[in-house]
C-alpha cells in the first residue's frame, strides 16, 4: 500500500512539482494533496494540472491567531489522511503544538547546509560568511526551527562574483534532486542518508 503524501507550499512550488513527478508507479508513496497558505501560490495551479487535489488555508484572516490557523490547517490535512507531510517552500513557522501532531512524519527542505543558516536569507548569509560551498538540506521537522534530524544534503560551489540570486538559481535544481531522493527513502523506511554534489 502506497504512503499518502501531503505537500505544503507558499509559492511557485517547484520542489512540489519535483516531488510529485517522482511519485510514479514504482514509488512507495503518492501525492494526495497540495495545500497552500497563500491563495496566489503558483504551485496550486501546477498541482491541479498534475491531477493532484489542492486546498488553501489563507493565514491572513487569522491575524496572528496561530492556534486558529493551525487548527484549520490540521483539519484540512486530516481530510486527506496523509502518512507523510512535505513542507516545500512553506513559509509559515509552525508551533510545537502543531508539529507534535505530525511527529516523525513531517519533512522540510531548507536552502542551506544545516545547521548553518537556519531561518531566512540563507544565500546572502552564506556569501556574507565567506562560504566557498553552499547547499540545501532535507530534515525531519521538530519544534526547533530548521533543527530536526538531517536526512540528506546537497552541495554546490560558491563561485567568484556569485550573488544571492545566482546561488538560489544554481541551488534549486539540486533541491529538485535531493528532496525526491530523500522522500523515496523515507517512504521506504530506509534510513540511509542522501548526499549529492554538483
Ligand atoms: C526553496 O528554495 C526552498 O528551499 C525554500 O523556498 C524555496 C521554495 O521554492 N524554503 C525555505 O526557505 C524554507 N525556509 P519552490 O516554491 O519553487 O519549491
Amino acid at each position: 500500500m502506497k504512503k499518502r503524501v501531503a505537500i505544503l507550499i507558499s509559492g511557485g512550488g517547484s520542489n512540489m512539482v519535483a516531488l510529485a513527478r517522482d511519485m510514479d508507479a514504482s514509488h512507495p508513496a503518492k501525492a494526495v494533496l497540495v495545500l497552500s497558505n497563500n491563495p496566489n501560490a503558483g504551485g496550486l495551479a501546477k498541482a491541479t494540472n498534475m491531477g493532484i487535489a489542492t486546498a488553501m488555508v489563507d493565514h491572513r484572516p487569522y491575524k496572528g491567531d496561530r492556534a486558529g490557523f493551525e487548527s484549520d490547517l490540521h483539519a484540512a490535512l486530516l481530510k486527506a489522511n496523509p502518512d507523510i507531510i512535505c513542507l516545500a517552500g512553506f513559509m509559515r513557522i509552525l508551533t510545537p503544538n502543531f508539529i507534535e501532531k505530525w511527529r516523525g512524519r513531517m519533512l522540510n527542505i531548507h536552502p542551506s547546509i544545516l545547521p548553518l543558516f537556519t531561518g531566512l536569507h540563507t544565500h546572502q548569509r552564506a556569501l556574507d560568511a565567506g562560504m566557498v560551498i553552499h547547499g540545501c538540506s532535507v530534515h525531519q521537522v521538530t519544534a526547533e526551527l530548521d533543527g530536526g534530524p538531517i536526512l540528506g544534503q546537497a552541495v554546490i560551489p560558491v563561485l567568484a562574483g556569485d550573488t544571492a540570486d545566482d546561488l538560489a538559481k544554481r541551488l534549486l535544481p539540486m533541491e529538485h534532486r535531493l528532496y525526491p531522493a530523500v522522500l523515496r527513502k523515507f517512504a521506504d523506511n530506509d534510513d540511509m542518508k542522501v548526499s549529492l554534489f554538483s
